[in-house]
């Protein structure tokens, strides 16, 4: 009477068992490229988060702006694009007056000429153009220089005792305000 065979089982069994082995590891490679997958095209659905027409953005409470005299704030918000998300990025600036009514406004930093930045001159009571000289009035009108029209006014809103700012930017060079 013959021995039962092992030979032929055992290779089967071992077949058997790296088959499985196979199968689970290239599940479980799967599952984890799942999250590394969708965070690498996630952000291609992603719109970006700075620019005009966004959301208004906070520069301070109501009383840090003493009336009647412009204070120059930073625009800052968080920047998304379509790879990363960097926090507190400034995007542009703006000087904003409080009125004697308790109103606001807001004039946009960026010079209509070429884009320098526009300094208050408190000794002559107006805002003035480092660049070319060109002069602004305290409410943001043209005086005189090479600027083709006067400060781009900004929009201003105030939710309970928070100033905000709408950012906007607008083409240089130009006599109109035509956004960008
Ligand atoms: S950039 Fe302001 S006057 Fe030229």
């Amino acid at each position: 009477m013959s021995e039962p065979s092992t030979a032929t089982t055992t290779p089967t069994r071992r077949g058997l068992l790296g088959a499985l082995t196979v199968l689970l590891g290239g599940a479980i490679a799967a599952l984890a490229s799942v999250p590394v997958l969708g965070s690498l095209f996630s952000p291609l659905r992603a719109q970006p988060r700075t620019g005009s027409g966004d959301a208004p953005i906070p520069v301070g409470n109501v009383s840090e702006f003493p009336v009647g005299v412009p204070r120059r704030v930073e625009l800052i918000r968080s920047v998304t694009d379509a790879w990363s998300r960097s926090e507190a990025t400034t995007v542009g600036a703006a000087w904003v007056t409080r009125h004697a009514d308790g109103s606001f406004t807001a004039l946009s930093t960026i010079c209509p000429h070429l884009g320098c930045g526009v300094n208050m001159d408190k000794q002559r009571g107006l805002f003035a153009c480092p660049c070319h000289t060109s002069a602004f009035a305290m409410d943001g009108k043209f005086l005189e220089g090479p600027a083709p029209r006067g400060m781009d006014p900004l929009r201003v809103e105030v939710r309970g005792k928070e100033v905000l700012v709408h950012y906007q930017r607008f083409k240089q060079g130009v006599p109109g305000m035509e956004e960008v």
